[in-house]
Formats: C-alpha cells, sequence, structure tokens
C-alpha cells in the first residue's frame, strides 16, 4: 500500500503546531510496518538554509488554480528514509509567515491541487491520499470532481483528517469558481451555511474521515465542539473514526534528548533533579528541589483553558508553595497577564513569551507537573511528552486529553484530571496532585508508571493501516 500524505507543515522543514509533529511522525511509522508512505508540503520561503540544500529538484509543472496557470517546482528531501516532495511557488510560499494572508484561500487551493498534478510526475502512484485540515481539504474534492475518472488516477482513496475543527477554511460563495475553480452546480458539496467552507467540502467528499483522537469524534458531533459543522458529521458519522495521536519518542526521549542538561529515565530519576535546579535558574525562580515546579507550554489562545488559570492562579500562588513557569505566545490578554504574574510572584513564577522548543524541552524535563486545561483538546501532544519526561499531567478531561491521561486517584491512572469547565475543579485538581507531590514515594510510583506509558505511534499506525485497507 502506498500512502501520500499532504500537510500544510511538517517538521524537521516547518512548524507551528501539533500538525507539523504528526506529518513529522506517523509516516515514519507507517513505514516501519511496510507501508509506503511519503510527504507533500509547500516549500516555504522560510525553510532553513541546511534543509534546503539537501533538497533535489525533480522537475516543474504548471497547475490550475480556477483560471490561472500557475508554476510549480517539485523538489525532493530524504529525511530518516521518508521521501518529502516540496513544491516551490514564490508568489504564494515565499513570504515571512505561513498563514495569515488575505490569499490564503488561494494558496491552498494552488497546493490542494498540486498534490494531485504532481502524481504523473513523480512516478509513483498512491492508493491513498491522506489530506490534514483545511489547507488540504480541497484535495479530496478536486479528485471527486475532476481527476477519478482521469487515466493515471483510478482506484485512489482519500482520506481527511480534522486536526482542529475550529478552523474551516470559509469564504465568501462568490469565489468558488473564481478561486477554486468549482462550477456552480457543484458548489453544493461546499456550501454550508451560506459560505464556502472547505473543511465540509473535504467532510463530503473524502472516502474516510478521521479526527485525532477517540473523544474529540464525539464531541464534534456536538454543536458545543464542532463551530456549526455537527449537522454534516452527523449525516456523514459512518465514515468518521478518531485515532489517537502518537508522539515521536525518538525526539522526546529523557534518556537522549540533546536539548536537556542531564538525562534520565524511569530507572534512574537523579538527572530530573539537575534538571529542575538548572530550570529554575534560567527561568529566575529560587532553586528549592522540594517545592512543586509546575508547567505550561501553550498556545496563549482561549481554548487552552487559560480562563481558568486566570480565575485560580493568584489564589493558588497565595495558599500554597507552588512555583510555576509559562512558556506560550498568543493573545495579547493573556501574555499580559502572566507578565504580571510574573512581576506579582517574584522568584517562583516565570514567563518566558515565544515558540521556543529547546525551552520547551527543558521546561518538559525541568517541571514536576504539567498544567493543561483545555476548554477543548483535540488530540494534545504536550501531555503526551510531559508523561513520558516525568511531569505528571492535570488536564481537563476533553478530547485527546481524556484518551491519554487517567486520574491516579483510584491508585492506578497517571496524572490528575477534573471533568467540568469550572476554576475552581481545575484548582482542585491542582491542590490533590500538590497533596501527591508531598508524598515523595507515592509519587515515585506515580511518576514512573507516567514514564512507562506507551504514547509512541505503533498502536496508532496500526489503526491508520486498518482504516486505509477499509476503504
Ligand atoms: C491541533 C490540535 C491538537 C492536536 C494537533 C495534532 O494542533 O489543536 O490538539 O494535538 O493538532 O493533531
Amino acid at each position: 500500500m502506498k500512502v501520500l500524505y499532504a500537510a500544510s507543515e511538517a517538521l524537521p522543514f516547518m512548524a507551528s503546531g501539533g500538525l507539523a509533529d504528526v506529518a513529522g511522525s506517523l509516516p515514519q511509522a507507517l513505514r516501519r510496518r511496510l507501508v509506503g508512505c511519503r510527504v507533500v508540503m509547500p516549500l516555504y520561503g522560510g525553510i532553513a538554509p541546511e534543509l534546503r540544500e539537501s533538497m533535489k529538484f525533480i522537475t516543474s509543472i504548471t497547475v490550475p488554480v480556477a483560471w490561472r496557470r500557475q508554476y510549480c517546482g517539485i523538489f525532493e528531501a530524504k529525511v530518516g528514509g521518508t521521501t518529502y516532495y516540496l513544491l516551490d511557488n514564490e508568489y504564494y510560499f515565499k513570504r515571512d509567515s505561513i498563514y495569515g494572508y488575505y490569499d490564503d484561500g488561494e494558496r491552498f487551493a494552488f497546493f490542494a491541487r498540486a498534490v494531485l498534478e504532481i502524481i504523473p510526475h513523480i512516478g509513483w502512484k498512491p492508493d491513498i491520499i491522506h489530506c490534514n485540515d483545511w489547507q488540504t481539504a480541497l484535495t479530496p474534492v478536486y479528485y471527486q470532481t475532476i481527476y477519478a475518472g482521469r487515466d493515471g488516477y483510478e482506484n485512489i482513496r482519500t482520506v481527511f483528517t480534522i486536526h482542529n475543527i475550529q478552523y474551516q477554511g470559509r469564504y465568501g460563495f462568490e469565489i468558488l469558481n473564481d478561486v477554486f475553480g468549482i462550477p456552480e452546480d457543484q458548489g453544493y458539496l461546499l456550501e454550508w451555511n451560506g459560505d464556502v467552507n472547505l473543511m465540509k467540502g473535504a467532510i463530503e467528499c473524502a472516502h474516510a474521515v478521521t479526527t485525532v483522537s477517540p473523544t474529540y469524534a464525539e464531541e464534534i458531533l456536538d454543536p458545543w465542539f464542532s463551530y456549526g459543522l455537527d449537522p454534516i458529521l452527523r449525516a456523514r458519522s459512518f465514515k468518521l473514526q478518531g485515532i489517537l495521536n502518537g508522539i515521536d519518542v525518538k525526539t522526546y526521549d529523557p534518556e537522549t534528548d540533546p536539548m536537556i542538561l542531564s538525562h534520565y529515565s524511569a530507572e534512574d530519576m537523579a538527572g530530573k533533579a539537575v534538571n529542575k535546579a538548572k530550570l529554575q535558574s534560567e527561568m529566575g525562580l529560587q532553586q528549592l528541589p522540594d517545592v512543586p515546579l509546575t508547567a505550561m507550554v501553550t498556545r496563549l489562545v482561549s481554548h487552552k483553558g487559560l480562563d481558568l488559570v486566570r480565575e485560580m492562579l493568584g489564589e493558588l500562588m497565595d495558599s500554597t508553595d507552588l512555583q510555576m513557569v509559562v512558556l506560550g505566545s498568543g493573545d495579547a490578554e493573556y501574555e499580559a497577564f502572566f507578565r504580571e504574574m510574573a512581576d506579582r510572584y517574584p522568584g517562583r513564577m516565570g514567563v518566558r513569551i515565544g515558540f521556543i522548543p529547546q525551552l520547551a524541552h527543558r521546561i518538559y524535563a525541568g517541571s514536576d507537573i504539567f498544567l493543561m486545561p483545555s476548554k477543548t483538546e483535540p488530540c494534545g501532544l504536550s501531555q503526551m511528552v510531559a508523561l513520558r519526561y516525568g511531569s505528571i499531567p492535570i488536564v481537563r478531561e476533553t478530547g485527546g486529553l481524556r484518551d491519554s491521561v487517567q486520574d491516579s486517584g483510584d491508585g492506578e491512572g497517571n496524572g490528575f484530571t477534573f471533568r467540568n469547565y469550572n476554576a475552581h475543579d481545575m484548582a482542585h485538581a491542582v491542590r490533590r496532585a500538590l497533596e501527591g507531590y508531598r508524598n515523595p514515594e507515592g509519587w515515585r510510583i506515580l511518576t514512573d508508571r507516567a514514564m512507562r506509558c506507551d504514547n509512541s505511534w505503533s498502536h496508532s499506525a496500526g489503526e491508520y493501516i486498518r482504516m486505509y485497507k477499509s476503504i
């Protein structure tokens, strides 16, 4: 079986969120199970020069974007044995950021179409094209409406994965034909509540639709989570399935991670204390080995549950000996809140605004507790990374958090959880974790259990293969 995995970002080339981690690790896991898997993504101007140098030019073609004919250079790179195709068009992709432009719809319509156009030119015909999020949502639509009957495109099956239903690619109906090249009489495929909705089109046209955890697959059938798409998902629920993401256990390994100061493992935890001391000094905290150091590494946006933190953090800081580090960037109001808390609690609260992967690793390695009270979380990767580094997660029971963290209250489990999106419930879970931390023997057992959880891709890669076979 051959799978072409299409994504708008993939490690190691370009990352802005969890999609890049998945696109950088699932294809390798599939290949370990002898499924041919290649990745296709845009060739962004911001890709690091050393990665750029390793790419080989294959050929260039012309890709239709409605009435336009656009240049598309096809480059190939190999990373860890996996083949990546990087599609070049400087007009669309040589920009300062990867998203956020007035013509994103057109940029990714080009990419989604190019994914199909390159097939005769790479000498490799996939059985499955696996698309991800709204940026590649048009690929299944174009396949069904244009390519399915063409020579060289027979019997391809398309899969669409929803990493976050909030971002759907919604546009005014007037650009249906002019930008997306979809004839009026097929507009119904994309039409949703009067808009052109690219994600809706993919849900309609893909042979299978997946999302990144079983719980999220149920949640998005409910209007509270679906951002308006629940009726179409319910109608197409026969082809919807949740498969929990894994993490790249080689990149995230406290025994070998080159980004952390001292290596450690479940058997030998001595190194963790060294990382903690180092993190405390780096973030300007008092170097106290026995206070519970709690961390957040997150985009600072509302669905990450920051309103709960804003409501309770002062009270928790005042009534406990908690230390806290926060790394993230996002909405100004949350950035301001955390900066203010750092001023209010010098030596106990350290805040860094930004997206700094190296520091993120040092935080996983140096912290005792990892807070992730998300309002919604399709999967979430940080809690899995935290588990692996023995930083005990406190999570709200939603999406992939619910599927990867179980409360340890009953003596099993690998973390602390709370159900309702309520600040006091979160604070209660934090207090339970702090209490747990006060019992070193119990904490050691909990940490040991957390670090031994298997969040590698091995199980989920098998589920993807089963799904591919089923279609
Ligand atoms: C999105 C989701 C996140 C998920 C990631 C990878 O970023 O918000 O929950 O882990 O995609 O699937």
